[in-house]
């Protein structure tokens, strides 16, 4: 006969749950991935309840030799939940029942399953913050290091997915570059708030034992322990606002991959992919597919949901806990796990693409992409701009209808469609004399994005200094 499932809230109950309610309330097979902080949070109570009188100093030291085994068990994979453990708290009393006999009891004195496991997901997402931004900046690196690579590539630079300016290449690259940064601020702003250490609520009032939450706050890494009991144990704004940082970096990578797409296209080919990265078909012997591009496109909508799904949980629950907040985690996890698995792909995607300068540089002038560095030189020369953007939309259609480029014309044909086209202007129709002209802050001047390399570099060193030691 199998033992009787540890439970943590047996006592007034005649019999155990119906199977339909544990199948429905069980979520230790998902909340399993927070045992390593619920133990360390188990550890810093020991020590409180050590202090406060509750554990002697003998009962102290087997609590944490009895955790130091546990954890170690858990890690190795030696000790695993059961379908019979509620969740991960539930799981983790057994096991220390099982090594301490009724000592293990003692740890649940002035301590809830409501606030450890709002501990636990901020400790967890913490941790897991910080491997998001390590990868971030790998991408960073990724990206500026193509930036550098092709320093003065020229390429059409687009607006509505049409040809609108030349632009370096290198400039388009390091946008990408810009908004990782703004997620990784993201991150370390939330990571701010969410340094708040529920421990010690209870279950939602505070305890009666005089137990220490800033000392266990401190000892976990948290700025402070919450102030208010009910809000500690309610609050999931730190899940929120985590998903809605981690949704827009999966935009952002959606966006990236849908670039990658379109220029591994037979229509674009402004890149080739390594072989590595990228895919074939089971049917078309020629193709190459950029799945890893596709798969970061697509995988930005699972986190958005995951965002979507958490506020539609949260949105009109009374205080203080309820247990729809158990909902908070599996977007949570997949959010965390979605990231650190397509980061890698997509960082190694971009390291490893091969450019192709030539292509490029010959579609960068297309679609009279000048015509506005034409207008421009119109104005220096005293047209009004409103005239200026007129003259050269006629020369642009007189172009189209004769089949013609700007570089094509003849002065007799210039002059024809208005005497400001003197000869001369052609000294603005060259593609690096545009591309160095617009070198005012922010613009794509070879000078400019050199300051970007820079600073980017710098920005991007320090984020990686935040993620691994703080
Ligand atoms: N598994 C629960 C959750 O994730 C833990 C807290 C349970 N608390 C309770 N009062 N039933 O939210």
């Amino acid at each position: 006969m199998s033992k009787a499932p540890t439970r943590l809230w047996g006592g007034r109950f005649e019999g155990g749950p119906s199977d339909a309610l544990a199948r429905l309330s069980v979520s230790v097979q998902f909340d399993w991935r927070l045992a390593p902080y619920d133990l360390m949070g188990s550890r810093a109570h020991a020590r409180v309840l050590n202090r406060a009188g509750l554990l002697d100093d003998d009962e102290l030291t087997r609590m944490l030799d009895a955790i130091d085994d546990l954890e170690q068990a858990c890690a190795s994979g030696e000790f695993r939940p059961t379908v019979a453990d509620e969740d991960v708290h539930t799981a983790l009393e057994r096991g220390l029942l099982e090594r301490l006999g009724s000592l293990g009891g003692k740890l649940r004195a002035g301590r809830s399953r409501n606030d450890q496991v709002a501990t636990d997901l901020r400790l967890y997402l913490r941790d897991h913050v910080r491997r998001i931004v390590s990868r971030l900046v790998e991408l960073q690196t990724s990206l500026i290091g193509q930036a550098e690579a092709n320093m003065g590539v020229a390429c059409p630079g687009m607006t509505h997915l049409q040809h609108a300016q030349p632009v370096l290449f290198s400039h388009q690259l390091l946008a990408h570059v810009h908004a990782i940064s703004r997620d990784i601020e993201r991150f370390q702003d939330w990571d701010k708030r969410a340094a708040i250490s529920p421990l010690g609520s209870g279950a939602l009032a505070g305890s009666s034992l005089p137990l220490d939450p800033q000392a266990v706050a401190e000892e976990l890494g948290f700025t402070a322990a919450a102030a208010n009991s009910m809000d500690a144990v309610s609050d999931r704004d730190f899940v929120a606002e985590f998903l809605f940082a981690a949704a827009l970096t999966g935009v952002h990578l959606s966006r990236l991959g849908e670039e990658v797409c379109l220029w591994a296209s037979q229509e674009f080919r402004w890149i080739e992919m390594d072989d590595t990265y990228a895919t074939g078909s089971s049917i078309m012997p020629q193709k190459k597919n950029p799945d890893v591009a596709e798969l970061a496109r697509g995988k930005a909508g699972r986190i958005i949901g995951a965002l979507v799904g958490l506020l539609t949980t949260l949105k009109g629950l009374p205080l203080t806990y309820n247990r729809d907040l158990q909902e908070d985690k599996e977007g949570a996890f997949d959010a965390v796990e979605t990231l650190l698995l397509v980061l890698p792909a997509v960082s190694g995607l971009i390291a490893t693409m091969r450019v192709n300068t030539e292509r490029m540089e010959e579609l960068a002038p297309q679609g009279f992409a000048l015509a506005t560095d034409l207008a421009e030189l119109l104005v220096r020369r005293g047209v009004v701009f409103r005239d200026a953007h007129e003259v050269v939309g006629h020369l642009v259609v007189w172009c189209q209808v004769n089949d013609k480029d700007f570089g094509d014309l003849t002065d007799e044909e210039l002059a024809k469609v208005s005497p400001h086209l003197t000869p001369d202007v052609r000294e603005v129709l060259n593609v690096p004399g545009a591309i160095a002209s617009r070198k005012a802050h922010g613009g794509t001047a070879p000078e400019r994005v050199q300051e970007q390399i820079e600073n980017l570099r710098a920005s991007s060193d320090a984020a990686a200094s935040w993620a691994s030691e703080s």
